[in-house]
């Protein structure tokens, strides 16, 4: 059944080796003939060419999910997207209208502060969607649309499996509306359909072929007591993600920031031996920005950084200042982060496990906050 670990160690490392099907998953029965075909959408063209604006509602995890979700909803629908935790929108006397499409995100589908952002919006005439992977919950219940993610049950208390399925939907949503509005050519819908249903495999290669080895790095890094996470566009909320399962499942101190900020602040806490993870984006589909990641590296690494780098498999220009690198299957810039997120969901839970903490249930957090 589901409610069952079936031979693994722990509901999490359950989970996380299903994040290639939940990709899968979510995307099945969604594609027809190189188009994207959302059976639960039907009908809301007229929605989704009325709307010039697009906020997206969450929490947690859900709410670093919607951040990569920016990036895919403005470059293919082209509608300028505001990302916003529940919590901090509803109490702001936020600007909304008939024509702003509210997205929430949620694994659950009843965590209340998105629930009560979700209610507020709609009684300010905003209309809502909502992104969620529970059936007939209270959100896509409340919403006047529902894209589910397919992630199957997460039981674990920190989210995994449902994170990349979150990111799934939000990108399928973003080429729907995308063509919808006429945004978006055939031509590259059906370029990032097939980037999209390759990620699967290319989750699975990164299980296969690095997960060990990353289990041994946390082994390693057991004693650490704080670790750093940069990463720059799309790698930017996958830096904020990999530092929020490190403290939720480790107890260890840990911060995400934009790689271009490091020079703004940041980089006064590098000191010899700070561990920092960097995500490289691909130097094929994002020169500029790997060139700028890399001189980043060399800054930390010249002030004694331990530098762990998640690049793609055959970046050589990150081989000299990189102390481990986490190696991921190529792919364009906007679907590096359902890869990048993987090696830092593993390196969580080892760290964790080798510090002999309970993963399913870290201390003082609950699975859905149905609480303010
Ligand atoms: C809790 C969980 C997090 C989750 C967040 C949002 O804080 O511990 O793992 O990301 O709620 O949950 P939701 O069900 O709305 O996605």
């Amino acid at each position: 059944s589901a409610a069952d670990k079936g031979g693994w160690s722990s509901f999490m490392a359950k989970e996380v080796s299903e994040e290639p099907e939940a990709v899968a998953n979510t995307i099945r029965g969604r594609v027809k003939d190189g188009e994207i075909v959302i059976p639960e959408l039907d009908g809301l063209d007229d929605l989704f060419q009325g709307v010039s604006r697009v906020i997206v509602l969450a929490c947690g995890t859900a709410y670093y999910a919607g951040l990569v979700g920016k990036y895919a909803i403005e470059q293919w629908a082209r509608i300028p997207v505001d990302v916003e935790l529940a919590h901090e929108f509803r109490y702001r006397d936020p600007i909304v209208g008939p024509d702003t499409l509210v997205v929430s995100i949620s694994q659950s589908g009843e965590t209340m502060d998105t629930l009560m952002a979700v209610k507020e919006a709609a009684r300010l005439g905003a209309r809502t969607l909502s992104i969620c992977n529970t059936q007939g919950a209270t959100i896509p219940r409340e919403s006047d649309a529902i894209v589910y993610t397919h992630a199957g049950p997460e039981v674990a208390v920190a989210s995994t499996k449902a994170f990349v399925a979150q990111i799934t939907a939000l990108y399928l949503l973003a080429l729907h509306v995308g063509r919808v509005r006429g945004a978006l050519s055939p031509a590259v819908a059906a370029a990032s359909i097939r980037e999209l249903e390759a990620l699967p495999e290319k989750i699975q290669w990164i299980l296969e072929n690095e997960q060990e080895r990353i289990e041994q790095l946390s082994r390693w890094m057991s004693d650490t007591r704080s670790v750093l996470f940069l990463g720059r566009h799309v790698g930017y909320p996958i830096a904020l993600e990999g530092a929020l399962k490190l403290k939720e499942l480790s107890y260890i101190h840990a911060e995400g920031f934009a790689a271009g900020e490091l020079k703004h602040g940041p980089i006064a806490l590098i000191e010899p031996g700070q561990p920092v993870f960097v995500m490289v984006p691909s130097p094929r589909g994002a020169a500029t920005l790997h060139a700028k990641v890399i001189s980043n590296i060399e800054e930390i690494r010249a002030r004694g950084a331990r530098v762990i780098a998640v690049a793609e498999e055959g970046d050589a220009a990150v081989l000299p200042f990189a102390d481990e690198v986490l190696r991921v299957p190529l792919a364009s810039p906007l679907f590096e982060p359902i890869l990048a997120v993987v090696p830092l969901h593993v390196f969580a839970m080892g760290l964790a496990t080798a510090k002999g903490l309970d993963v399913d249930q870290p201390r003082n957090l609950a699975k859905s906050v149905t609480v303010e």
